[in-house]
């Protein structure tokens, strides 16, 4: 087996619950600047949190098991099991530490599968957290980050869990800009989107832009330096999926609106605003004229904010 040996258990696991927050990601800028040879891209984005979360669970089990709930579960129910991101990340913790993978995982899905936000990706980076409390394990940073790395392109990011730049495929984080407070408003039109379709759908030069380097004052200056840049993946994800046009018009429409831009490789889309109020009035209105629509409205995470996870 390949255990490290720098990760031991150490002699007090947890012995209640665990909860992790997954929260969502959003890349408030995203550039695609090469193609690998593998495959993969190579991009520079610039990547936030949304307070809106999954929450996993882990309590002391004889043996392991999830079970999914939340209004967004039946999302997830085609899936096979034994490729579940959580369960993936609780045997390879497991095996790197060199313990028995012991836990009955609860995930509680509140985020669209699918849907450019990392909702999967979270939730690996928080059954990797969960666990090493659970398991109350010592796993050094780099270890960590490499057992993230291993599940995703995006579980690194996820892991850190605060505005980060990401490099490489997404696993060269280096800090943000320090940011404004400031709002976001999510909009999903409840239709999947495939990450890979929509890289492979993508056309065009590649282009790094100048990064995010000054530290915008207001809301108002991160959005204009933000409309600067682009999300590159959004023209291909707007041509496999019309929806995502709706869902940017309305957004765009909605009163007190600074930016608006679609995240990751789509389809839910941002509103960026300088408040939680007029982030939460576009919600009421946009979930009135649009019921079949998912919206969430949350203060944009930044560097220091810690999210306490909801339970049922
Ligand atoms: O790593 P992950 O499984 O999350 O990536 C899903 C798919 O997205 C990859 O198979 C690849 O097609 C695409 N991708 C990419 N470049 C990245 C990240 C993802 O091409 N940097």
């Amino acid at each position: 087996t390949s255990r490290t040996p720098f990760m031991t258990a150490d002699s007090s696991p947890c012995a209640g619950r665990v909860a992790e927050a997954a929260c969502a990601k959003v890349n408030l800028t995203l550039h695609v600047t090469g193609r690998r040879p593998d495959g993969y891209h190579d991009l520079e984005s610039l990547v936030v949190f949304a307070a809106v979360h999954d929450t996993l669970l882990a309590e002391p089990a004889e043996d392991l098991s999830l079970s999914v709930t939340g209004p967004t579960a039946t999302g997830l129910a085609a899936d096979d099991p034994d490729d579940n991101i959580v369960l993936k990340a609780a045997h390879r913790l497991a095996r790197e530490a060199g313990v028995a993978p012991r836990a009955r995982l609860t995930l509680i899905k509140r985020l669209p599968v699918a849907a450019g936000i990392g909702g999967g990706s979270a939730d690996g980076a928080a059954a990797l957290r969960a666990l090493v409390r659970l398991w109350g394990l010592h796993v050094p940073d780099t270890a960590l980050h490499a057992l993230a790395r291993g599940l995703g392109a995006d579980v690194p990011v996820c892991l850190a869990g605060r505005a980060v730049t990401m490099t490489g495929v997404g696993e060269v984080l280096t800090p943000a800009p320090a940011l404004p407070p400031a709002a976001l408003l999510l909009v999903n039109p409840r239709r999947p989107v495939s990450t890979p379709a929509v890289f492979r759908a993508r056309t065009g030069n590649f282009s790094p832009p100048a990064p995010l380097t000054e530290a915008p004052e207001t809301a108002r200056d991160l959005a204009a330096a933000l409309a600067r840049r682009s999300n590159d993946l959004a023209l291909p994800a707007r041509s496999l999926e019309p929806a995502i046009d709706a869902v940017l018009s309305a957004l765009e429409s909605a009163p007190e609106v600074l930016l608006a831009r679609m995240s990751g490789s789509g389809a839910t889309c941002f509103g960026l605003f300088a408040t939680l109020d007029a982030a939460e009035n576009a919600a009421r209105t946009l979930a009135t004229a649009h019921p079949d629509w998912w919206v969430a409205a949350s203060p944009l995470v930044g560097e220091t904010a810690t999210v306490v996870p909801s339970l049922p």
